[in-house]
């Protein structure tokens, strides 16, 4: 019989429950945020890529190791950090940093922990709206009858307004499909936590599994799409990614790649880790929800995500053009490899809307969760309630799009991409390890992570998260920037059309990180005033 307690606990309704269950329901909603968070653009299209353009059993090295001495520490260092200073009533990092440390300079530091999420979703909101887009263009057949890559590639670009063709004008289209994704955010953001949050990861996990599934069994059914070409199969598509190369693991490439990529899916230095983690109980087992949180992410994005794109690309295309593709990024695997192969499969129509719907809502899952830091700072900072605050970054929010959609053929959303999805998650790291374990009581912090936990956390890992996981980041941060770093800052080869638009995006950017410096020293005054 329908067991109705157990089910409104696991839809999240108010039907009335224990104490007890009343726990594990938040736990598990807590979890689903968080995994929710985790799982989005980054498992399903920068993981493939990022795994095919580093010689793919060659990148699964570096990429379990760099999640074993920087994913799980940095994980439970953060979710140590959150609690803590949610038991201060902190729940933005600039708050939390300011109570955890005696450093006056901390909560400015923390800034970053509420700058990177927000400036994140800036463009990944907008490329999640293509995911929404292109499953209406994939059920509605818009873009089959294209059947070159160089023809995809223009239909994509002149949905991004980037190029006129005869396909069609697509800026408009975008422009509405942003809109739409636009709402949907603020709408479940304006929810709270609980009821909007959680909730739409509760509804929408399960649902990408079942999508992520449904790809799966068709890709692995593939066998052999030309017999013209025997090797060109699944099988061969799989013994890419998992046959381990260890002759490329002296590629330093590679590594950082790996690394980059364990940042960016779990979600790791950009503040919103923390955020979610202050709003947990004193006595609940955070060891254990951010192992739960990470192996759901990972079983996401290496059991399905890598299952997916690249398998099939390969069985279509070969190994070759397979890597040349993923040379080209994730949105040449994304929206102009794949959208030809499902014109090439009975029903292709269908598995196209299954695959861009299933990006879309893996992306909402994650945007709405990223932009909960901005809320928590506006709500901590300037005593604002929620609906308050929602309208707030709706609004910077919005103003902030409008250079990525308008201006993204000069260069805008890579540039704003490299600075706060690549760099700064290193740095915002960095940061709180020397900040939490080197310059406070690095042993006290991390001993929370006992209490009220059934997992125990191997002492190796204390070790690990004080010096090996930095002098990682280090290297990692060195070579960036003597590689690319100084490069992309001088913007050595950008065409000179281009310049004044990057040069607005990071302006952009810093002004973003000065107003809410502004804010945090408007509230200190307000602080002292209060106390006077
Ligand atoms: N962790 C999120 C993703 O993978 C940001 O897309």
């Amino acid at each position: 019989m329908l067991n109705l307690k157990r089910l409104s606990i696991s839809i999240g309704t108010n039907f009335p429950m224990t104490v007890e269950q009343q726990r594990w329901a938040t736990r598990i909603g807590l979890v689903l945020a968080m995994a929710g968070n985790a799982v989005g653009l980054g498992n399903f299209l920068r993981f493939p890529v990022q795994a095919a353009q580093n010689g793919g059993g060659a990148f699964m090295i570096p990429y379990l190791i760099a999640l074993l001495v920087m994913g799980f520490p940095l994980m439970w260092l953060e979710w140590a950090i959150g609690r803590q200073g949610g038991l201060h009533g902190q729940n933005s990092t600039v708050g939390i940093f300011d109570k955890l440390s005696r450093f006056r300079i901390a909560k400015y530091l923390g800034i970053l922990g509420v700058f990177i999420p927000f400036t994140i979703i800036v463009y990944y909101m907008y490329i999640e709206s293509w995911c929404l887009g292109y499953s209406f263009f994939s059920i509605t057949g818009k873009y089959f009858g294209i059947l070159s890559r160089p023809e995809m590639s223009e239909f994509l670009g002149s949905f991004q307004g980037k190029a006129e063709n005869s396909h069609f004008s697509g800026l408009g289209l975008a422009y509405f499909f942003f809109l739409i994704t636009f709402a949907l955010n603020m709408f479940v953001l304006s929810k709270g936590i609980a009821r909007g949050i959680e909730l739409l990861a509760r509804v929408c996990l399960p649902l990408i599994a079942i999508f992520a599934v449904i790809l799966l069994v068709r890709v692995i059914t593939l066998g052999t799409p030309d017999p013209a070409y025997p090797d060109q199969n699944i099988s061969n598509g799989f013994g890419f990614l998992w046959n381990p190369n260890f002759a490329e693991l002296n590629n330093a490439k590679i590594w950082l790649a790996a690394a980059g990529q364990v940042f960016f899916t779990l979600s790791l230095g950009m503040g919103a880790i923390p955020t979610f983690a202050s709003y947990v109980k004193k006595d609940d087992d955070i060891a254990l929800n951010a192992v739960a949180t990470a192996a759901t992410n990972e079983t996401a994005e290496v059991v399905l995500g890598g299952s997916i794109a690249i398998p099939v690309a390969f069985a279509f295309f070969g190994l070759t053009e397979t890597i040349a593709i993923a040379q080209g990024g994730a949105f040449d695997l994304g929206f102009q490899s794949l959208p030809i192969i499902f014109q090439k499969l009975p029903i292709g129509e269908l598995f196209g809307f299954i695959w861009f719907l299933l990006l879309f809502i893996a992306g909402l899952t994650s945007s709405v969760a990223l932009l909960q830091p901005a809320i928590a700072f506006f709500e901590n900072e300037l005593n604002w309630t929620r609906q308050k605050s929602t309208v707030a970054i709706g609004t910077v929010l919005f103003l902030c799009a409008q250079p990525v959609i308008f201006w993204i053929g000069h260069g805008v959303l890579d540039e704003i991409d490299y600075w706060v999805g690549t760099l700064l998650l290193v740095v915002m790291a960095l940061i709180e390890i020397i900040l939490f374990l080197w310059l406070e009581d690095g042993k006290k912090l991390w001993k929370e992570l006992d209490i009220g936990a059934d997992l125990k956390i191997p002492k190796i890992f204390y070790f690990i998260i004080k010096y090996v996981t930095p002098a990682y980041l280090i290297i990692l941060l060195g070579y960036w920037t003597i590689k690319d770093g100084i490069g992309i800052l001088m913007m050595d080869g950008v065409a000179d059309k281009n310049v004044p638009y990057l040069w607005f995006a990071r302006g952009m950017m810093l002004l973003l990180i000065a107003g809410m410096a502004v804010i945090i020293g408007k509230n200190r005054r307000r602080h002292k005033g209060a106390t006077q």
